[in-house]
């Protein structure tokens, strides 16, 4: 049987590892060659690491053995000029594009005046420009392609602010007004986008993020019951590429314009 993402490409940013790479090997497996990309070097005021190089060779790995054409590259989301020169190499390469995954992010937690100003600004940098970026790097490709899918990694604080994470809720909610901008003016092109808004992810920046809330833990022990309460578990990676195959998909095709939940119920309380 065919799979469900047979002939098409996809690119998708922040793939070294997590739920990135786990697209990657998910879209590859349902017959899609994938352009990936992860960080050169380690993002500023983050409390976990960002992918290694060594990562990101881990991701190429894992598609290869699939039988499925990848083209990898080390390159800042907030780098629009090397992000558009690596994606139109990229395409050239692999033929054509038709969706984008933008995926990369940080989460660096704390009581809102432990969030600096550098915090703030590198966090939208890298989260909310950061996914504009990557529409603008792709979006030629998509319009060559006569359509296609922009998928926008959100949060279930991009629906529901999380204590400890001003910045990185800022961001998040953000990326649901430029997704929900971008798929009234991209209909037309036959171009759907929209978010997605995963709970507590079994990745790095999960467990990283998570430990992160302790300062707020001695400052306001209420906020910290709040959120062990929504952390009853971690979600496998795997649960949120199930959703980018279906939105990557065209059995999607009438699903535009929106965000799509799998948090475990953390946005809905
Ligand atoms: N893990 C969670 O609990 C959780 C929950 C909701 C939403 N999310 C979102 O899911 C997405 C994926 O995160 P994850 O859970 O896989 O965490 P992760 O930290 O394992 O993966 C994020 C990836 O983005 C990369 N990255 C960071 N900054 C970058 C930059 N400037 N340029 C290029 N790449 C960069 C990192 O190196 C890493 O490989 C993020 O957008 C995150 O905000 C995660």
């Amino acid at each position: 049987m065919p799979g469900r993402l047979e002939g098409k490409v996809a690119f998708i940013t922040g793939a070294g590892r997590g739920q990135g790479r786990a697209h990657a090997v998910r879209l590859a497996e349902e017959g899609a060659d994938v352009i990936v990309t992860d960080a050169p070097a380690q993002v500023e005021h983050m409390n976990y690491p960002t992918a290694s190089a060594g990562e990101l060779a881990e991701t190429v790995r894992q598609v290869e053995s699939l039988g499925r054409r990848i083209v990898a590259g080390a390159i800042d989301v907030r780098d629009l000029a090397g992000m558009k020169a690596f994606v139109s190499d990229a395409v050239a390469r692999l033929g054509r594009l038709d969706v984008i995954i933008a995926n990369a992010g940080i989460d660096i937690t704390g009581p809102w005046h432990a969030q600096t100003p550098e915090i703030w600004q590198t966090t939208l940098d890298v989260n909310l420009t950061g996914v504009y970026n990557t529409v603008l790097a792709g979006v030629d490709g998509l319009l060559a392609a006569g359509g296609g899918s922009i998928i926008m990694t959100s949060s279930a604080n991009g629906l529901k602010a999380g204590p400890f994470n001003m910045a990185y809720n800022v961001s998040k909610f953000g990326v649901v007004a430029l997704a929900k901008s971008l798929a009234m003016e991209l209909a037309k092109d036959g171009i759907r986008v929209n978010t997605v808004h995963p709970g507590s992810v079994d990745t790095p920046m999960g467990v990283g993020a998570r430990d992160g809330f302790e300062p707020g833990r001695e400052e306001n022990p209420n906020l910290y019951g709040m959120i062990t309460k929504w952390m009853p578990g971690l979600i496998d990676p795997s649960e949120i590429s199930n959703l980018m195959v279906y939105l990557a998909s065209d059995e999607s095709k009438w699903a535009t314009g929106g965000a799509f939940v799998v948090d475990g119920g953390l946005s809905s309380y």
